[in-house]
């Protein structure tokens, strides 16, 4: 079985992304409400933040709510704000313990009052640790922040600060939110769903993909550990070939 001393450590993505899907028919299968398959969610979030920390992954971003989230049942969305709140307030300790340090990225004037709070207090409160950085993506839509990104160039080009001719892919990189975190090496999508879903759309330019039938609930450290293994078994040729890779292996 593919495990934990299957991963060569020397080898590990910097960056791991996350679409935590299938919590809803993971609920339905158990004739239970949506809300309980959120709920068992956050076990599996526990469990592979956990796991990410102990491999040593530097950054680790979960789609925990996506822009187009806002339009599920008002229940829904009101249950996922309250679950959302309890477990920033409850999960602080044990971020610090490990070391984790909470950053979110996506459109958070919109959450609620006590949300905003308590992801501002828990993002203070864990500011200094310097193992895992933990971004949560709440509110987030690529196109967003895409769209956000070029009305503030935009706004930098009309105000004298910045150049049309200065703007290179580095430069549009600081203006996302996802500014000083590199590139996900490795994407995950869980629960048989083949699609990007509006999810880091330009950070994910050369990322490798990695679908799992395995619904979000039931994900835990082992299933990490079989897409990082097999993340490490891909060549990842950039635009060039095989062996100019090899070549540049051998070198
Ligand atoms: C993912 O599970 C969690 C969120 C999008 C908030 P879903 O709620 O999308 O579960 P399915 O896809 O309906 O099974
Ligand atoms: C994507 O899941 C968003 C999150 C996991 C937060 P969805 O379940 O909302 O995606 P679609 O609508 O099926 O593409
Ligand atoms: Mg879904």
């Amino acid at each position: 079985m593919v495990g934990y001393d299957s991963i060569d450590k020397a080898k590990l993505p910097k960056h791991i992304a996350i679409i935590m899907d299938g919590n809803g028919r993971w609920a339905e299968e158990k004739q239970q409400d949506r809300l309980f398959g959120h709920l068992h969610g956050v076990e599996s979030v526990r469990d592979v933040v956990e796991g990410a920390a102990e491999l040593g992954i530097q950054y680790l971003t979960l789609y925990a709510f996506s822009t187009e989230n806002w339009d599920r049942p008002q229940t829904e969305v009101d249950g996922l704000m309250e679950l959302l709140v309890n477990t920033i307030k409850k999960e602080v300790p044990t971020l610090n313990k490990n070391n984790i340090r909470l950053m979110v990225i996506g459109d958070i004037e919109k959450l609620p009052d006590n949300a905003k709070n308590e992801l501002g207090e828990a993002i203070n409160e864990t500011s200094k640790n310097t193992g895992l950085n933990l971004v949560m993506a709440l509110s987030y839509s690529s196109r967003w922040e895409i769209i956000n990104a070029i009305k503030n160039i935009s706004r930098d080009i009309q105000n004298g600060s910045l150049l049309a001719e200065d703007i290179t892919q580095q430069l549009f990189s600081e203006y996302l939110t996802t500014k000083d975190i590199p590139d996900p090496e490795l994407m995950i999508r869980t629960s048989g769903e083949y699609r990007i879903s509006n999810f880091l759309l330009y950070q994910l330019a050369y990322s490798e993909l990695y679908f799992t039938n395995t619904l979000w609930p039931d994900f835990r450290k082992q299933h990490l550990y079989e897409a990082i293994c097999d993340f490490q078994k891909r060549e990842r040729r950039f635009g060039k070939t095989s062996q100019q890779i090899n070549n540049e292996l051998n070198q």
